[in-house]
């Protein structure tokens, strides 16, 4: 499988294209809807998740209900747009004269309030790919680099990893994730959530399971924005239910946990990720590290520690998923960072666009989405098929296969 995404943070929406997504799997727009909303909330998210409510439209590739194996287009329109019409237009000519950059001042309702956007931007925000991006491009105008670079994008990867995790459901994988740590304040364990508990925290400020922790939270937030600082966090996103022997030894661009690390590091702002007992390990000896092997027949090979995150050798072990991830601050402050004009290079303030003070619950449910299509897109290799029924027969067979029997011995 393979997606693609277009679409800039303040155009008229987003788009993914799906290839390899196989048929007759029901997929309902309610499903992918629910997982759009849970990326919108957390507090300390900036004035534009009060504009948007994220929909999925359903394009091509679904029929009745039921995927048809042809490619799944889905989009997120950007309520925003109407507001941006002018800046974002790819006419050259607007309203029947041409707009010469930067001439472009609207003033937007957002936030039940009216701001001025400047069309164009010329002083790039530290801890952004706006200097990068203009260089590469030859740019000097930022917005044709930020409007891209926003991670507004990573909405419609969550759309993209709902209909992962709608496949992997049919193999009993759930994915879940919640905060550890937001600014200096942590709560909660990296471990394993039950359904109920994950639904209880994806209703708290931050999605933490420490309802302690999450006020305290709310106070590291509420000073970062008296301060004009922003805040980075850490977040564990898990997956039960996920078969031993997805990925590979053989080669080091199929190992599994290559993979989940190019996904989970894609996402804006994501610095840093552990597998299991990761850094801490690196410090401790190994017979306290390495997760013993055991066997029932009930049960089949199993461990009753799992420091390992559920990966060796690049394989998954059958053993939970368990990943840490590290979320730097956001990079738009409200008292801006020095910078440098690029049309005059004096010495500035960096521009501020509205943005969050931290997105870190967020990021964690834009990780699951990256964590689902990852292992969905393992199922399919292992156990590829064109429809549902086809791969599910192929997993059937090797979950009876992989019990341990004097014949399979
Ligand atoms: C869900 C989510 C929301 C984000 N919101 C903002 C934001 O409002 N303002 C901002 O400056 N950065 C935000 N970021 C982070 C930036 O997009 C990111 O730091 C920037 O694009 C540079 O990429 P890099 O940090 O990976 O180098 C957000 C990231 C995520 C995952």
């Amino acid at each position: 499988m393979r997606f693609i995404t277009a679409g800039e943070s303040h155009g008229p929406g987003l788009t993914a294209v799906i290839e390899g997504y196989p048929a007759l799997v029901e997929v309902e727009q309610e499903q992918i809807n629910r997982e759009l909303q849970r990326r919108q909330k957390g507090y300390g998210r900036g004035g534009r998740m009060k504009v948007e409510k994220d929909e999925v439209i359903f394009i091509s590739g679904i029929r009745k209900g039921r995927t048809l194996g042809s490619p799944i287009t889905i989009q997120i329109k950007n309520r925003d747009w109407a507001n941006w019409a002018a800046v974002m237009s790819p006419l050259a000519d607007v309203n029947g004269r041409r707009e010469k950059d930067g001439e472009t001042r609207v003033r937007i309702e957002a936030d039940q309030r009216l701001t001025t956007v400047q069309s164009e931007v010329t002083a790039p925000r530290p801890g952004h790919a706006d200097l990068s991006g203009a260089l590469k491009y030859g740019f000097s105008d930022l917005r044709n680099v930020l409007e891209r670079a926003s991670a507004r994008e990573t909405a419609v990867r969550v759309g993209v990893g709902a209909f992962a995790k709608i496949l992997l459901a049919r193999f009993g994988v759930f994915i879940g994730s919640h905060v550890l740590q937001i600014g200096r304040v942590c709560g909660g364990e990296p471990r394993v959530l039950s359904a109920r508990e994950q639904q209880v925290v994806d209703e708290t400020l931050f999605r933490c399971s420490d309802p302690a922790a999450n006020q305290e939270m709310k106070k590291e937030v509420d000073l970062a924005a008296k301060q004009g600082e922003s805040l980075g966090g850490i977040f564990t996103v898990y997956a039960t239910g996920v078969v031993p022997g997805l990925g590979s030894h053989v080669h080091w661009d199929r190992r599994l946990d290559g993979l989940l690390a190019q996904a989970i590091i894609s996402i804006p702002g994501i610095k840093g990720l552990e597998f299991g007992l990761g850094f801490v390990g690196a410090g401790m000896p190994g017979s306290a590290v390495h997760d013993p092997i055991y066997y029932t027949p009930e049960r089949g090979y199993y461990r009753k520690t799992n420091h390992a995150g559920g990966l060796e050798g690049g394989m998954t072990n059958g053993e939970p998923l368990m990943i840490k991830v590290a979320m730097k601050p956001i990079p738009t402050l409200y008292n801006g960072l020095p910078t440098v004009d690029l049309c005059s290079g004096q010495q500035v303030t960096a521009a501020v666009e509205r943005s969050d003070l931290t997105a870190v619950p967020a990021a964690a449910v834009v990780a699951e989405a990256m964590v689902a299509w990852v292992l969905a897109d393992a199922y399919l290799q292992k156990f590829g098929g064109d429809s549902l029924p086809e791969i599910h027969a192929a997993w059937q067979r090797y979950t009876e296969m992989i019990k341990w029997r004097p014949e399979n011995a």
